[in-house]
């Protein structure tokens, strides 16, 4: 471990607590100019440490700067950490996750920003991605997940996001098809899943499984088109060091090799999806109907004004969810 990341896990254990510039020294047995070295560098990193003359150094109790080294200490499997890497900021955290695919990352690579400046959401939309948010996008391979149908795959990255959001924020969040996560009739988190075939296969080579969770982000940071459907998780008062616990959670089931099966993902994903009246919007039309499941293939059964049922495939067709009558 770098010295820099020694210092930050002695302040990160006794967040509040202040030590001197000797103290730190001498628990960790290195010089003082190499405690003052490392406390700028972390600072030039974005970590709040505050000086209080006559008491020391201190990590503020608000911190939260994402880092690889930050999210594995909520890791159970600390080896996982070797596959994160955590930039300021980047065009698109699935585009790096895709150009590292590409080049032949195993398994679990993840990649994060703290901001995205290009971030991408479905249909080529764009995901609004200040601080605030947690961008992450995962490389995942189908032999691992080894899914019978491949809608499997976004149903788990939408389970895994509101079992984290549950643990995390002891909230209780619901997905509305396919794969955004709601939070009292507002869009907390999307997720935009992207697949390349394998040309020698004809199968799918590798996914990108990637998720941006607004955490943290101030209500009126939200542009004036999203403020009525988009809204963060703690709008105010977020929790310490929230969302590398939120990343760690996130990432232990996403990338673990004891991967649920299919059945049990749709059932965990039908427990949480939002039902009720909605609009079915297709390329040229869009009509009325009532959310009311899912299917064996995850595909949404929705009921038609004649009372008829319909299944939907993802990708030809989105649904808005409407007020429901009481
Ligand atoms: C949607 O709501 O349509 C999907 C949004 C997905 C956004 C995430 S943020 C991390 C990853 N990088 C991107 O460019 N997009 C996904």
């Amino acid at each position: 471990m770098t010295t820099k990341n020694r210092v930050l896990s002695l302040l990160e254990a006794h967040r509040g607590t202040h030590f001197s510039g000797e103290e730190l020294a001498a628990a960790l047995d290195i010089s003082r100019s190499a405690v003052w070295k490392a406390i700028n560098g972390l600072r030039a990193e974005g970590y709040q440490i505050e000086a209080v003359t006559n008491k020391g150094y201190c990590l503020a109790a608000e911190n939260d700067v994402l880092s690889a080294h930050g999210i594995s200490q909520y890791l159970p499997e600390k080896s996982y950490a070797e596959r994160i890497t955590v930039f300021p900021t980047l065009d698109s955290t699935n585009q790096t996750a895709k150009e590292y695919a590409l080049k032949g990352a195993p398994h679990g690579t993840v990649v994060i920003a703290e901001t995205q400046t290009g971030g991408r959401g479905r249909y080529a939309r764009q995901f609004f991605s200040p601080a605030g948010g947690l961008y992450l996008s995962a490389v995942l391979h189908p032999d691992v997940l080894h899914f019978p149908h491949i809608t499997a795959v976004t149903a788990f990255a939408a389970v895994t996001v509101c079992k984290a959001l549950e643990a995390i924020a002891g909230i209780q969040p619901e997905i509305k098809w396919v794969n955004d996560i709601f939070l009292g009739g507002k869009k907390v988190c999307g997720i935009l899943t992207e697949a390349v075939t394998d040309i020698e296969s004809g199968g799918i080579g590798w996914i990108v499984v990637g998720i941006g969770v607004n955490v943290w982000i101030p209500a009126d940071a939200f542009p004036a088109e999203l403020r009525d459907t988009a809204a963060s998780v703690f709008p105010q008062n977020a929790p310490p060091d929230v969302r590398n616990r939120l990343a760690a959670a996130i990432i232990t089931q996403l990338v673990s090799e004891n991967v649920p099966d299919e059945t049990e993902i749709f059932t965990a994903y039908r427990k949480r999806l939002m039902r009720g009246n909605c609009t079915v919007v297709q390329r040229d039309s869009s009509y009325p109907a009532a959310a009311e499941d899912i299917d064996e293939a995850g595909h949404l059964i929705v009921r038609l004004p004649d009372g008829s049922t319909q299944a939907l495939h993802s990708g030809e067709i989105r649904i808005i969810p409407q007020p429901n009558e009481h």
